[in-house]
């Protein structure tokens, strides 16, 4: 079969266009479903309660009203409830110990996600004293919306 010659070039660029295309959505697809943490440190998700620091999870101090919270999300809870000072420095080290959840403290700019297999960190320094509430933001089951945790600020 004889094409016309510019038949022929448009048909070329309409498949380029549509490799490119494909490729483009293929490649953000992949992306999203990676979407890598701030902090790519990983740790094995099925071990995530014999693996330090997530073995003893909780609140230790680290330095002059400084703090890090280790805690373990899992379906439908982030841990026992947090109290630090006011004016108290936390540097939050959260893993999942099954499926993608979100970790959010409205009233504040923590708001990240908390992938399994990772060490997802945030810090943040509670100015005001108050109740915050930790919530996920991520839908993650049944017990999305119940899922919480809570901080006192004193
Ligand atoms: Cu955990 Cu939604």
């Amino acid at each position: 079969m004889h094409m016309h010659k510019y038949e022929k070039i448009w048909l070329i660029f309409g498949g380029i266009t549509l490799i490119v295309f494909l490729s483009v959505i293929g490649v953000s697809a992949f992306a999203m479903g990676h979407h890598p943490p701030s902090d790519m440190t990983t740790i094995d998700p099925e071990k995530v309660k014999e693996t330090a620091p997530f073995d003893d999870p909780g609140l230790k101090k680290i330095g002059d009203n400084e703090y890090e919270a280790v805690m373990v999300a899992q379906a439908f809870m982030f841990g026992e409830p947090l109290e630090v000072p006011k004016g108290a420095t936390v540097h939050f080290k959260v893993t999942s110990a099954d499926v993608v959840h979100g970790f959010s403290i409205p009233g504040t700019n923590v708001n990240m996600m908390v992938t399994p297999g990772h060490i997802n960190t945030i810090t943040h320094t509670f100015d005001e004293a108050g109740e915050f509430l930790i919530i996920c933001n991520e839908y993650c089951g049944v017990g999305h919306q119940a899922m919480s945790g809570r901080i006192e600020v004193n």
